[in-house]
């Protein structure tokens, strides 16, 4: 938005007066154009707005019949006198109008009056806002989500939109703890308007939209990073900063990554949960499956189950989630395990067990790995060698994956295949050092024949040309 308006006021400022007023006709003139009017507006966004109870209510409040943009190309437009005036009135009253040439609801032919409801053919102020009309003037909080749920919870009035659109939010939002809150009286939780905006709602594909994947964070963390906002409650406000140093921050913002989760991807858009998640503490199975597979089948899950803890928070974290490193594993300072698992136990022997088994493949597939690269450098032909590296380089990282299934053996079957790749890439890589050394001797040997020849052949030469030989 802000960009719009800076281009708008430089457009503004380079032009003379009169293309001025040229502008401002042509400007009002087709908003007028694309917005129609909506039918008999009685929408009221007041009632019923605190209970959620009326989710998709039965007496669907006014809504436009048909979608205005029809109107665009067929009947003649009508007038707008909502936009007008306040286009006239200016400042702040009119910053409405500005900050809706670029949302979705304009860009859809809707106009001031189908939010607000009044009627918009009345030029006299008190008529066009006539609450007897319909007319909403500011929603409350506790109104937001009835306000635009009027429309968004109507599957058959955004069928004739965009039949792909989900209209749950307005339910679901209010199994959130944001909805709950709000039903509770609570002003200061998230309503749409606090994620979405109002004046200027973008679609959720748009880059600038607060909800798009690389914005989230931020328009969560007004809130949830603002210690002031949140002094009454009782839940800390790190989550921002702590995402931001993880490793899906990095993937998300620097690798442009989208797959990679940001607050909503874990928390959902609108309900307590993502679809398909029964929990938010089980929410990272739904990307990192093979994981989650292994950890269900592993006796983790039932005794994690049972202390009421999440499959994977204990050892990963839930925000600030760092690249995982071999140090996670084993009974060392760094391990994981050892919070646990004490000396003694079979769980910390097979823990100790698992590190070593990850220790000797890395060590082998690290002197695998010099040696071939000695014998590249040295020109030697390595593809072969190099070929069986990098299928050892995807054994350790399945490896990785299979520590989750907390078993010494189950580790073994996967870690003993990969060993054996390593040392087969090793082999090739003495070989090729012995072949290197090989023709280093035939080439001194045949350099010292070479010399002894050309000097034979020199000294010929001598005793040929030496007078009355
Ligand atoms: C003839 C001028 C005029 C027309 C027509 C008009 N408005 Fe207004 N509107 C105003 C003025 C002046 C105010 C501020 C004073 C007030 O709140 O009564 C205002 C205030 C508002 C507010 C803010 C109310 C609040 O509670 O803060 C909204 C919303 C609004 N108008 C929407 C509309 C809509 C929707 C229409 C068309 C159906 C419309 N207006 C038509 C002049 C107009
Ligand atoms: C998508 C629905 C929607 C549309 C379309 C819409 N508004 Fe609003 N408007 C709102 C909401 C929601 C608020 C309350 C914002 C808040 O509580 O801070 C609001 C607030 C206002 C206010 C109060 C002052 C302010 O800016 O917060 C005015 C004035 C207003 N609208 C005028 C208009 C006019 C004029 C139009 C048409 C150009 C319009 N609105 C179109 C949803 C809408
Ligand atoms: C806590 C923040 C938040 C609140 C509150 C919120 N939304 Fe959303 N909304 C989002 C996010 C995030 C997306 C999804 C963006 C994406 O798909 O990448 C979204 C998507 C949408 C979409 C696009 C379709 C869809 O469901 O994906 C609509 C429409 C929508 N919201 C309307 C609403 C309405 C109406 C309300 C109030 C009842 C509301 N939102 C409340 C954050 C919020
Ligand atoms: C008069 C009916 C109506 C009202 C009221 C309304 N919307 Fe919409 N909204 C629509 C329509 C129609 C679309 C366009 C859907 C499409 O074509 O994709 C839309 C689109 C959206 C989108 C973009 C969805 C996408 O495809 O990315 C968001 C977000 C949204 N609305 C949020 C809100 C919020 C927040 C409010 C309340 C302040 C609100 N709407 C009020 C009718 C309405
Ligand atoms: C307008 C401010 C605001 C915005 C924006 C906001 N929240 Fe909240 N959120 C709150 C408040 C206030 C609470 C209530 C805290 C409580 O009652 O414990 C809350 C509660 C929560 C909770 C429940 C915390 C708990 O366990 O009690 C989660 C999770 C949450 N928000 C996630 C999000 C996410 C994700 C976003 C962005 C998509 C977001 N919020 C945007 C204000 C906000
Ligand atoms: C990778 C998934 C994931 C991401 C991304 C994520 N969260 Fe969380 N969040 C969780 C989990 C898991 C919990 C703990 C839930 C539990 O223990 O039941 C949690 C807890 C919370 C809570 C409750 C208070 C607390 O800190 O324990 C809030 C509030 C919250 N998150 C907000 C956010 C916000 C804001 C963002 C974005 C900046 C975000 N989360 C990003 C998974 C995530
Ligand atoms: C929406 C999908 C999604 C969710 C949900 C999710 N992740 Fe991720 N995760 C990713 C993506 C994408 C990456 C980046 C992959 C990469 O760059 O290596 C990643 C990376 C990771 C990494 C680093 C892997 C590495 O090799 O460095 C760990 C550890 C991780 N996630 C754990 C978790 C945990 C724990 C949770 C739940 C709290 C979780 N993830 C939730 C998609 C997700
Ligand atoms: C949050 C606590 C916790 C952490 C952290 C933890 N475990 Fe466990 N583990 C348990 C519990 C509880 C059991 C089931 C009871 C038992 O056998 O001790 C268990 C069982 C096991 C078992 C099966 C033992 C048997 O007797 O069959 C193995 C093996 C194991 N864990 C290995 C590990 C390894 C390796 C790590 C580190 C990567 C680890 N654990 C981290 C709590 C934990
Ligand atoms: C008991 C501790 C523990 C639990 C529970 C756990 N992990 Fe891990 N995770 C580890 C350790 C240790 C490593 C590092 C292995 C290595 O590098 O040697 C790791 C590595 C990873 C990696 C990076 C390597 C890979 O596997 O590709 C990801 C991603 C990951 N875990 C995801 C998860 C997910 C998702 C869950 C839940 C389903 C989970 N972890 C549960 C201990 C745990």
């Amino acid at each position: 938005m802000n960009t719009n308006q800076f281009q708008h006021h430089r457009r503004w400022r380079a032009g003379r007066s009169l293309a001025k007023l040229a502008a401002t006709l042509m400007f009002v003139f087709s908003l007028i154009f694309v917005w129609s009017p909506s039918a008999e507006p009685t929408a009221s966004g007041t009632d019923g707005s605190e209970t959620p109870s009326g989710v998709n209510p039965a007496p669907a409040p006014a809504l436009p019949s048909e979608p205005a943009m029809r109107t665009e190309s067929g009947e003649k437009e009508k007038k707008d006198t909502c936009v007008q005036c306040h286009l006239e009135m200016g400042d702040e009253l009119a910053a409405p109008v500005t900050a809706m040439q670029h949302d979705i609801h304009a860009q859809r032919g809707l106009s001031c009056a189908d939010c607000h409801g009044g009627d918009p053919t009345e030029e006299d102020m008190d008529r066009a806002m006539d609450p007897r009309r319909g007319f909403v003037g500011r929603p409350t909080p506790g109104d937001i989500p009835r306000f635009c749920g009027k429309c968004h919870s109507n599957a058959e009035f955004m069928k004739k939109y965009n039949p792909r659109l989900r209209v749950d939010q307005e339910a679901e939002y209010f199994t959130s703890i944001h909805g709950k809150r709000l039903v509770q009286g609570d002003r200061k939780v998230a309503t749409c308007i606090s994620c979405h905006g109002y004046h200027g709602i973008r679609a959720v594909s748009d880059p600038q939209a607060p909800v798009y994947p690389t914005n989230v964070a931020r328009t969560c963390g007004r809130c949830h990073a603002n210690a002031g906002y949140l002094q009454s409650y009782a839940i800390p406000h790190d989550q921002l900063e702590k995402w931001q140093a993880s490793v899906h921050a990095e993937a998300l913002l620097k690798k442009n990554d989208l797959s990679a989760p940001t607050c909503n991807d874990c928390h959902g858009n609108h309900g307590a949960v993502p679809p398909g998640v029964t929990s938010v503490a089980n929410v990272c199975g739904a990307c990192h499956t093979r994981q989650a597979e292994l950890f269900r089948k592993s006796p983790h899950k039932p005794a994690f189950d049972e202390m009421g803890l999440g499959e994977c928070l204990v050892c990963h974290g839930n925000h600030e989630i760092h690249h995982p490193s071999d140090e996670m594993l084993g009974t060392g300072d760094e391990a994981t395990c050892v919070a646990c698992h004490s000396e003694g136990e079979p769980a910390y022997q097979a823990a100790e067990t698992m590190r070593r088994m990850i220790d000797e493949m890395v060590q082998e597939l690290n002197q695998a790995e010099a040696l071939v690269d000695r014998a590249a450098r040295a020109g030697m032909e390595v593809s072969r060698a190099k070929f069986e590296l990098n299928d050892a380089h995807d054994k350790l990282i399945n490896a990785r994956v299979v520590v989750h299934t907390f078993s010494a053996n189950e580790l073994q079957k996967v870690i003993e295949p990969g060993l054996e790749t390593a040392k087969k890439a090793h082999q090739m890589g003495v070989e090729a050092l012995n072949e290197l050394q090989f023709r280093r001797k035939g080439l001194a040997a045949s350099l010292v024949v070479i010399f002894l020849a050309v000097m034979g052949l020199y000294l010929k030469i001598r005793q040929i040309e030496r007078p009355g030989a």
